[in-house]
C-alpha cells in the first residue's frame, strides 16, 4: 500500500477549498449562494496594467523562463513603491525579492529558517497558512492570543513571561487578518524591540495596507529593523491582482538570500509580461487607489447592516477587505450562526473559529461583493434569520 508522507496527516484540506465545494453543491441543487467569505477582490485591476500585459505578451521575446529574482524593472518599482508610500528605502539589488504572491513566501521563509521542532509565534485569530506551513516544516506552534480589548495587538509582555530560547519566528500581520486592527508605530517599534532582545525573526505579513486604511505602514520604517524583520506584500488586494500572483519579500540581504535559495529550487521565475505589468501597477496615482477604495466603503455601509440585523457588535477602526464583527450572546458559536446564514438564507459568511479559538464568536464579512448582491444578502437574512 502506497501511504503519503506523515506531513500529510499535519494539515487539513483548506476549509474554503472544502466550503466552496459545499457551495457548488448547494448552487447545482438551485440556490444560488451569495458568497460574502473570501476576500477575493472582484473589481478589476487599471486598465493601463491591462494593456501593457496585453501588449508585452504579443511579443515573442517574452514567453522564456525569466530570472529567479524577476525583471530589474519590477524590483525597482517596488522599491520606489516602498519609498513613496511606506517612506521606506530598499535596495532593489538585494533586498527584494518579488514572489508569486506572498502566501508562497510564507512557506520560503518558513523552510529557509525553521528547523523541525523549533517554535514559531502564530497570532490566534489568524491566518491560517502561518500555523499550516509551520506544521508541513515540522516546526513547534507557540499560539500567542490577540484580544479586541487590547485592541488586537500582541501581548509581549506576556510572551516573555515565557521561555523564548527556543522561538526563531514570529508571525504578525498589520493591518490585521481577520480582526481588520491597524498597526500603530509604538506596535512596530516594540516588535522590532522584542524580536532583537530574543533573537527572533519578525516576519510582517503586510498585504492589506491600501485598502480602506488612510495610512499604509511597513514595519520596515523602524530604524534598524531590518537587521530583524522580513515583510511580505503583494498586488494580490491591492492592485485587484489576486489572480496574478505577484507579491514579494523584503528584508536585509542576507535573508533575502536564504529566502532566494528555497525559491530558486522550487520554481522557474514569472512570465515577463505580467511582471512588466505588475510594475506599472506600482506605479498607479493616488487617484487610483482612491476610487478602488470608495467603492469598498459604499461597500462597508451595507455590510454594517447586515452585521447590525444579526446584533452583531464590530470595531469602528477596521482596515482591508473584510468587517470582523461579534456575534450576539444568544448562538452558541459563529459556526452555528454561519451554517444557520448558509442553510437558511443561502448567503455565506465565514465563521471565526478558522482563524483559531479566539475566533469563535466572531464572523468575518467580506467586501469584495457588489452593492446589489449585498443588499440582496441583507434581504435575505432579514427574511430568513432575523424576521
Ligand atoms: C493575511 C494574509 N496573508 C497573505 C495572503 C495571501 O495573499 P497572496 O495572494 O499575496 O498570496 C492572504 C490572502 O488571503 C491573507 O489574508
Amino acid at each position: 500500500m502506497v501511504t503519503p508522507a506523515q506531513r500529510i496527516n499535519q494539515v487539513k484540506e483548506y476549509y474554503f477549498s472544502l466550503k466552496l465545494k459545499e457551495i457548488a453543491r448547494m448552487n447545482a441543487e438551485g440556490k444560488e449562494v451569495i458568497n460574502l467569505g473570501i476576500g477575493n477582490p472582484d473589481q478589476p485591476p487599471a486598465p493601463e496594467v491591462l494593456e501593457i500585459l496585453n501588449t508585452t505578451s504579443l511579443r515573442s521575446d517574452v514567453h522564456g523562463y525569466q530570472s529567479y529574482i524577476g525583471i530589474p524593472t519590477l524590483r525597482q518599482s517596488f522599491s520606489k513603491w516602498y519609498k513613496r508610500f511606506y517612506g521606506v528605502a530598499l535596495d532593489p539589488e538585494r533586498e527584494i525579492l518579488p514572489l508569486m504572491g506572498s502566501k508562497e513566501g510564507i512557506m520560503h521563509i518558513s523552510m529557509a529558517f525553521l528547523n523541525p521542532g523549533d517554535e514559531v509565534l502564530v497570532p490566534n485569530p489568524g491566518y491560517p497558512t502561518y500555523a499550516s506551513v509551520s506544521q508541513i516544516v515540522g516546526a513547534k506552534i507557540i499560539s500567542y492570543d490577540l484580544q479586541e480589548d487590547k485592541g488586537w495587538h500582541p501581548n509581549l509582555k506576556a510572551l516573555e513571561e515565557k521561555d523564548l530560547s527556543n522561538v526563531k519566528l514570529m508571525w504578525v500581520n498589520y493591518p490585521n487578518m481577520p480582526t481588520g486592527a491597524p498597526a500603530n508605530s509604538k506596535l512596530f517599534e516594540d516588535l522590532i524591540a522584542f524580536g532583537k532582545r530574543h533573537h527572533i525573526i519578525i516576519c510582517n505579513d503586510n498585504p492589506y495596507s491600501f485598502i480602506l486604511n488612510d495610512n499604509p505602514q511597513s514595519i520596515l520604517s523602524v530604524p534598524g529593523a531590518k537587521d530583524i524583520a522580513i515583510e511580505l506584500n503583494s498586488l494580490s488586494k491591492s492592485h485587484n491582482m489576486a489572480g496574478w500572483r505577484v507579491g514579494m519579500a523584503a528584508s536585509n540581504p542576507q535573508f533575502i538570500e536564504y529566502i532566494l535559495r528555497i525559491k530558486s529550487n522550487m520554481d522557474s521565475g514569472m512570465f515577463r509580461p505580467l511582471q512588466e505589468a505588475a510594475a506599472k501597477a506600482l506605479s498607479l496615482s493616488d487617484d487610483w487607489y482612491q476610487q478602488v477604495n470608495r467603492v469598498y466603503k459604499n461597500r462597508k455601509k451595507l455590510v454594517l447592516e447586515i452585521l447590525k440585523s444579526l446584533q452583531c457588535t464590530w470595531q469602528e477602526n477596521q482596515s482591508g477587505m473584510f468587517v470582523w464583527a461579534k456575534i450576539p450572546a444568544h448562538y452558541s458559536s459563529a459556526k452555528e450562526l454561519s451554517d444557520k446564514i448558509l442553510y437558511d438564507a443561502h448567503v455565506f459568511i465565514t465563521p471565526g473559529f478558522i482563524f483559531g479559538s479566539g475566533g469563535e464568536r466572531y464572523i468575518r464579512i467580506s467586501l469584495c461583493t457588489p452593492e446589489d448582491k449585498l443588499k440582496e444578502s441583507l434581504n435575505r437574512i432579514k427574511n430568513h434569520i432575523t424576521k
